[in-house]
């Protein structure tokens, strides 16, 4: 496997009783999409949210980039980029004042700021959009705006959350295209969906997540090869044949 850029041991995490998050192990390598899928109330977004600092686990360790959350959560904070499962965007502003908004934030200059952004529009396919103002917008827009966001600074690893719920073609492929390029590119990404087909294109590995645990981690094709022919069933079978329960229940 190539070089790990983000190591995650025995994570845990519970809310009162509750075991949101039950002992998850994994890791991503440089320049891999990694899959956390699972139905809704897994703990995807748990997991992502110790990952991104942004939650305290109970217990576990975490490591990016060399770095760990725990005792350097600062160094994590400068490679990372968080792309939230819910919208994080000033509706008044335009596309390209949130981004500048956000840029200035993660401590560049304005201009660093305003050229980023650019960049950034222009590879979401949204740079004639940029003086328009967000609340004018499409959910599949913001999803994008939301992505280019998370995208400043570079980061070396970044995390996405459910980035294709309930958004248009166009902007589902214009995120798959971007992430792919990234990719290539060299930046690591976890991914986080309850749509399996979405996993089993993007994703060299995936892990099935429920009930805060990963049940089983591999490449699509080896998933799928343990409970029938790669080219005939589906990670929604490989569900099934694991929890004996539908992912869309
Ligand atoms: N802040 C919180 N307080 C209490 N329960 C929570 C909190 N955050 C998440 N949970 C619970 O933890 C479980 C996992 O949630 P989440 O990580 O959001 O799942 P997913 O992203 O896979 O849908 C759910 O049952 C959810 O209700
Ligand atoms: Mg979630």
């Amino acid at each position: 496997m190539a070089e790990e850029f983000l190591v995650v041991k025995d994570l845990h995490k519970s809310f009162n009783e509750f075991k949101a998050v039950n002992g998850v192990s994994f890791s991503i390598g440089k320049g891999e999409i990694f899959g956390l899928l699972g139905p809704n109330g897994a703990g995807k977004t748990t997991t992502i949210r110790m990952l991104a600092t942004v939650l305290k686990a109970d217990s576990g360790e975490i490591t990016i980039g060399g770095h760990s959350v725990r005792r350097d959560a600062e160094s994590v904070r400068n490679i990372i980029g968080v792309c939230p499962q819910d919208l994080a965007l000033y509706e008044d502003l335009s596309a390209l004042d949130n981004m500048v908004f956000f840029g200035r934030m993660a401590g560049m200059n304005g201009k660093e700021a305003k050229e980023q952004a650019m960049t950034n529009l222009k590879m979401m396919g949204l740079v004639d959009r940029a003086k328009g103002k967000v609340a004018k917008f499409s959910g599949g827009m913001k999803r994008r705006i939301n992505l280019a966001i998370a995208l400043m600074g570079n980061p070396r690893l970044l995390f996405l959350d459910e980035p294709t719920v309930g958004i248009d073609p166009q902007s589902r492929n214009n995120i798959y295209e971007t992430i792919e390029d990234l990719r290539d590119k060299g930046m690591s990404v976890l991914y986080t969906t309850h749509y399996m087909e979405e996993a089993d294109r993007l994703c060299k590995r995936v892990a099935i997540m429920d009930g805060g645990q990963i049940i089983a981690l591999d490449t699509p094709y080896k998933l799928k090869g343990e409970i029938g022919s790669p080219e005939q069933v589906t990670l929604e079978d490989v569900f099934l044949k694991l929890t004996g329960r539908s992912l869309r229940d």
